[in-house]
């Protein structure tokens, strides 16, 4: 079952009304606040139908690219209302590519990067990079870039206040049953206001999400998705080792990551270039 499109955007307004709340006593109350050029700067006439038009193809991934996507979630359930949200912000990256990455040991265009998250967080298949649906999903990543600078990426260590805490994974268990069973299910299987965090349709074992760290900033900027910015950073941490101890599906390219052997220690599998590296240093 997939979750239908105006659910989302009960959500999404939910979210955004939540922006405005004061959290609970004691809790540190983030407020939601939406980033990037307001809809209203969108230009007519085609560049602007590709534009909305690559704004729904993210909105509703799999009712328009059925081919392309593997599991039950749209690019928005990580990329959080439209793109515009902290933790996954689209706003800047057209200005950010060509950039070259690790996972890939290559400079990745945009369209490439866009198809990591078709193949791993999508669990599907990549998008031609000529073609329409690439054309105006860019497009309206390069409208929610709209006036940042083209730049490299500026070095970012976001991750890694995450390497001072040691994971409990029975403490992770009781934080999901507290603050995330009642959307994302007792099996971790979604229900219908929320996609599925682990199981066959869930992202793939190759995602960023399925690292605990990366998981674990997600779910500190953005989850319990009605009041986030609620839980400490241990709970965090713990609920995305749990969540990332469970069953997810495989993604057999990743065994060729991190080909120059400098995989981050969150990676939850080994790489070729990794066991090289053993062997040869033994
Ligand atoms: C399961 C969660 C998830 C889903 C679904 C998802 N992404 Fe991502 N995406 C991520 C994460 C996490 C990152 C950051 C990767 C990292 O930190 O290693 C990312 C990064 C990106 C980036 C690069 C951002 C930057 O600043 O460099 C783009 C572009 C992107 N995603 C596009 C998409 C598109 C298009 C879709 C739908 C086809 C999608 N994503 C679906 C989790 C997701
Ligand atoms: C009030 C309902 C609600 C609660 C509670 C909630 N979530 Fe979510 N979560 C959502 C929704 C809705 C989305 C997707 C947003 C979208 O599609 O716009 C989401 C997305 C996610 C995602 C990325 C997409 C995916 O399914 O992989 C993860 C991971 C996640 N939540 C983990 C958690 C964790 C961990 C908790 C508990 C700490 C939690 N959530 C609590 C509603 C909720």
């Amino acid at each position: 079952m997939r979750v239908p499109p105006g659910v989302g955007l009960v959500a999404a307004a939910l979210a955004m009304a939540c922006g405005r709340r004061v959290g609970p006593p004691g809790a540190d109350a983030r407020p939601a606040a939406l980033q990037g050029p307001a809809d209203s700067l969108i230009p007519d006439g085609p560049l602007g139908t590709a534009i909305r038009r690559g704004r729904a193809l993210l909105l509703a991934t799999a009712e328009s690219l059925p081919a392309h996507v593997g599991n039950k979630l749209r690019c928005v359930s990580c990329h959080l209302d439209g793109g515009r949200r902290s933790s996954g912000s689209w706003v800047g990256v057209f200005a950010r590519y060509p950039q070259y990455r690790a996972r890939s040991a290559t400079v990745e265009t945009l369209q490439y990067r866009i198809n990591d998250c078709f193949r791993r967080s999508m669990n599907g298949l990549p998008l031609a990079t000529d073609g329409a649906d690439m054309r105006d999903i860019v497009a309206y990543l390069w409208f929610l870039s709209r006036a940042v600078p083209v730049a490299p990426a500026p070095m970012s260590n976001r991750l890694a206040k995450w390497a001072a805490l040691s994971a409990d994974t029975a403490a992770g268990a009781r934080v999901y049953a507290t603050s995330c069973v009642k959307c994302h299910g007792a099996e971790g299987e979604g229900t219908a206001v929320a996609p599925p965090v682990w199981g066959a349709h869930s992202y793939n074992i190759g995602a960023g999400m399925a690292r605990v760290r990366t998981a674990a900033a997600f779910i500190s900027d953005n989850m319990p998705f009605d009041q986030p910015g609620t839980l400490t950073d241990q709970q965090a941490f713990d609920v995305a080792a749990y969540v990332n101890l469970h069953g997810r599906p495989d993604f057999p390219d990743k065994v060729h990551d991190w080909p120059n052997g400098d995989a981050p220690p969150d990676v939850a599998y080994p790489t070729e270039a990794a066991r090289h590296h053993r062997s040869t240093t033994r």
